[in-house]
């Protein structure tokens, strides 16, 4: 592993109101507006929220950062295919937008919440899951925007990092099932900032901190995390499509969990983009994107039969959290 340090685009572009903690680590807010229909959720669950006067557009804090994946069409996804597997992007849940007679926008008070969690600022490649990343709070929103599909179900969270989008899934979900590798303290940091932010969560929800390494095959999982795993409806990651060689344990992860899952609806991952220029190409390319692609597509069609839906999710969803909703960021669905 390489030793350079790393850090997080975030902090630089966001106030977290960051503060130290006693143990070296810093503490950040990440504050966001609820969903109508969570704010129902709230109320009925009995937790106050607090009042927000501010004037938002539609939902919550905007939607900036749509650009044309919001038609759906021409996505990485179907460059990078082949003719005989179809790839349409999802077209759902799109925002409602509602005017008065005279055609302007109704704004609502919003209700706010904060997320608080512990993280490191900058940290060695090896040690990024310590860091917050953008496709935590894509994810996020992502989450909040579609409680419907989420109440009640069983969601497992691969390479979790700090565990902000677990901690986000738990505010519907009946069981969140957060998972890491364990290094650098890294599980009870997760489970240390689900105990900071238990107020949040859906009283009767429970969530279940451990490790799942992407290099480890699911047939030498230990016995008790398959039984775990069996009645998982949705998995979800963001921001673990970095490095090549994880890239490839990351596919063949998902490989045995679409093949091991009965009740397995879809796989959800967003990330960012993270474009280079190469000499080779002369031009900037996204190679930890293009490769996941291209793993992707080399194990899902075998003996010329495609086995999984992939699309491309369309971004025209409100934007919750606090952050730069920038256009590299991608959110795909994998299902049977
Ligand atoms: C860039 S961080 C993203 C963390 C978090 N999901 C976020 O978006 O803030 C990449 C994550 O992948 C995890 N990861 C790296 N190698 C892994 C492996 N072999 N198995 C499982 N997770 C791994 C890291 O520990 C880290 O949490």
């Amino acid at each position: 592993m390489a030793t350079f340090e790393v850090c997080s685009e975030l902090y630089a572009e966001t106030d977290f109101s960051t503060t130290d903690a006693t143990n070296g680590n810093s503490i950040s807010k990440f504050t966001f507006v609820y969903p109508k229909e969570n704010e129902k959720t709230k109320r009925q669950n009995g937790c106050s929220v607090e009042e927000e006067g501010n004037k938002l557009d539609f939902n919550g804090y905007g939607l900036n950062g749509v650009d044309d994946q919001s038609n759906g069409l021409q996505t990485d996804v179907q460059k990078l295919s082949s003719e005989k597997s179809v790839i349409l992007a999802e077209l759902e849940d799109k925002p409602s937008i509602e005017t008065d007679k005279d055609g302007d926008l109704i704004v609502e008070r919003k209700k706010k919440g904060v997320i608080e969690i512990e993280h490191l600022k900058s940290t060695k490649l090896d040690l990024v899951g310590l860091q917050i990343w953008r496709g935590a709070l894509l994810l996020a929103d992502y989450i909040l925007h579609n409680e419907k599909k989420f109440k009640n179900k069983k969601i497992l969270e691969l390479g979790s990092g700090v565990g902000l989008t677990s901690i986000v899934s738990s505010f519907y979900a009946r069981e969140v099932l957060c998972t890491d590798i364990d290094v650098g303290g890294l599980l009870q940091l997760i489970q240390a900032n689900i105990l900071r932010n238990s107020s949040l969560k859906n009283p009767n929800c429970n969530v279940v901190v451990t490790e799942l390494n992407f290099k480890v095959p699911y047939v030498n999982y230990p016995d008790a995390l398959k039984a775990q795993l069996q009645d998982v409806e949705y998995v979800i990651a963001a921001d673990v499509i970095y490095d090549d060689n994880i890239t490839e344990a990351f596919v063949m992860t998902l490989e045995n969990l679409l093949l091991e899952l009965p009740k397995l609806k879809g796989i959800y991952i967003a990330l960012e983009k993270r474009y280079v220029f190469t000499l080779e190409d002369m031009d900037s390319v996204a190679p930890s994107y293009e490769h996941f692609l291209r793993v992707f597509y080399r194990r899902n069609n075998r003996f010329g039969i495609t086995r999984w839906k992939l699309m491309q999710i369309p971004l025209n969803f409100p934007r919750y959290f606090e952050y730069e909703k920038i256009k590299d960021l991608v959110l795909l669905k994998i299902s049977n």
